[in-house]
C-alpha cells in the first residue's frame, strides 16, 4: 500500500463515519424512536446516542483535515497546487465543523439541561434544534461528497 492510498482510505473512512452517522440518526433511529418510545424515554436515549457518535465525529473532524492536508503534500504540491474541488471541500468541511460544534458546545447542553430537569417540553424544543441541525450538516456532507467524487474541473 503505497502512503497515498493510507492516507486517502483514512479520509474516506473518516467521512463515511460521520455522513453515514449521521444518516443513520436522521433517516433510521430517529423515525424509529418517534415510533417506538413516549417522549421522556426518547429524550433520555437521545442523551446516551449523542455523546457516543461524537467521540466519533470529533476522529473524524480532526482525521479530515490532517489526511487531506497529506494528501496535498504527498500528490498535489502542497496547498498551493490544491485543485478547486479541493478548495471547496476545505470550505465545506469549515461549515460542517461550525455546525458540529453548535451542536456539541450549545443545543447538547441545553437537552441535557432540560432533561435533567425533566422538563420534557423544553427537551423537546432542544431535540427539535439539533435536529434540523443534523440534517442540515447531513446535507452539506452528502452534497460534498456527491461534488468531489465528481472531481470537477473548471
Ligand atoms: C480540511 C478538510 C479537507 C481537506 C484538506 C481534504 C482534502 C482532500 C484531498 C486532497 C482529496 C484527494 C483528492 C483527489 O485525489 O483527487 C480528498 C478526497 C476526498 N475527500 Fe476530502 N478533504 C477535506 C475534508 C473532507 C470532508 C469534510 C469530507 C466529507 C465529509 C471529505 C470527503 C472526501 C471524499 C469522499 C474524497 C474522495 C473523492 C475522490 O477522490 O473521488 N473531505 N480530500
Amino acid at each position: 500500500m503505497t502512503p497515498f492510498a493510507f492516507v486517502y482510505a483514512l479520509h474516506l473512512l473518516a467521512a463515511l463515519v460521520w455522513v453515514g452517522g449521521m444518516f443513520f440518526a436522521w433517516m433510521v433511529l430517529r423515525p424509529a424512536a418517534v415510533a417506538a418510545l413516549e417522549a421522556p424515554a426518547r429524550l433520555k436515549l437521545w442523551l446516551e446516542v449523542f455523546p457516543r457518535f461524537f467521540r466519533w465525529v470529533w476522529a473524524a473532524v480532526i482525521l479530515l483535515p490532517v489526511t487531506g492536508v497529506g494528501m496535498l503534500h504527498l500528490s498535489f504540491n502542497g496547498m498551493a497546487g490544491a485543485p478547486r474541488y479541493v478548495q471547496v471541500m476545505m470550505g465545506l468541511y469549515v461549515a460542517m465543523l461550525a455546525l458540529f460544534l453548535r451542536i456539541q458546545a450549545l443545543q447538547l447542553p441545553e437537552l441535557r439541561a432540560a432533561v435533567g430537569a425533566e422538563d420534557w417540553p423544553a427537551g423537546g424544543a432542544a431535540l427539535g434544534k439539533i435536529r434540523k441541525t443534523v440534517g442540515l450538516n447531513l446535507l452539506i456532507g452528502m452534497a460534498l461528497v456527491a461534488f468531489v467524487a465528481a472531481r470537477p474541473h473548471w
